[in-house]
């Protein structure tokens, strides 16, 4: 599994992952696995990977995964995203409130279903910490409610910290964060 960051060739796969993910395209079942509520264009994407940039995981020329990461300060902002960050300043993580450490926002995240559970999004992780810890000290994202299987992988897997919810639009998301170091 090649991790890298994503060039315009794969702009168009990534929006076809994106696409098959969210959640008018998956069945109950599948749902279950997650589902992104997303809709990146081409140019937004563009717009990301010119800024902190779009991880991607290849094997064999295809694309298995790929993360967003985003500065606090990105635009436009999606109304979950505000109130992400607005819930987030007064927040307290490792003896710190977060508006005075360096946060950067992680996500949309997306594997493809064949490449689910097998250490995909761990490798993901790992690149996402190495290329953010320079300049950055958290990371920062929110996971809706009805997608408990991603608040698994990320808090009970990865070890990132659920450390309060939110509401935005009707719907309920845990506020996750995890230290760029260590
Ligand atoms: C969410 C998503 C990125 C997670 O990736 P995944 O490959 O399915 O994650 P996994 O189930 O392998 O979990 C990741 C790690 O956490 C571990 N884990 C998962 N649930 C766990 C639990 N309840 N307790 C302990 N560990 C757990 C896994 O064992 C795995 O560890 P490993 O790397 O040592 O094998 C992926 O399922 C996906 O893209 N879903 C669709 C889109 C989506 O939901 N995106 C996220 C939106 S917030």
């Amino acid at each position: 599994m090649l991790i890298r960051q994503a060039v315009p060739g794969d702009y168009q796969a990534i929006l076809a992952l994106q696409a098959q993910n969210t959640p008018e395209h998956l069945n109950a079942q599948q749902r279950q696995q997650g589902f992104i509520v997303s809709q990146m264009n081409e140019k937004q994407l563009a717009s990301i990977n010119s800024g902190l940039g779009i991880l991607i995981a290849i094997e064999d020329q295809q694309l298995a995964g790929f993360v967003c990461l985003m500065p606090t300060d990105a635009q436009p902002r999606p109304p979950v995203v505000d109130a992400m960050l607005q819930t987030l300043a007064n927040q307290q993580f490792q003896g710190q409130t977060l508006s005075q450490r360096r946060v950067f926002l992680y996500g949309p995240v997306c594997l493809s279903a064949e490449w689910r559970g097998k250490g995909v999004l761990r490798q993901l992780f790992a690149a996402v910490k190495a290329r953010t810890q320079q300049d950055f000290d958290v990371g920062a994202l929110f996971i809706n409610d009805d997608n408990p299987h991603s608040l698994a992988a990320h808090v009970d897997g990865l070890g990132m910290t659920a450390l309060t919810s939110f509401h935005c639009n009707q719907q309920n998301y845990q506020l996750v964060v995890f230290a760029t170091h260590g």
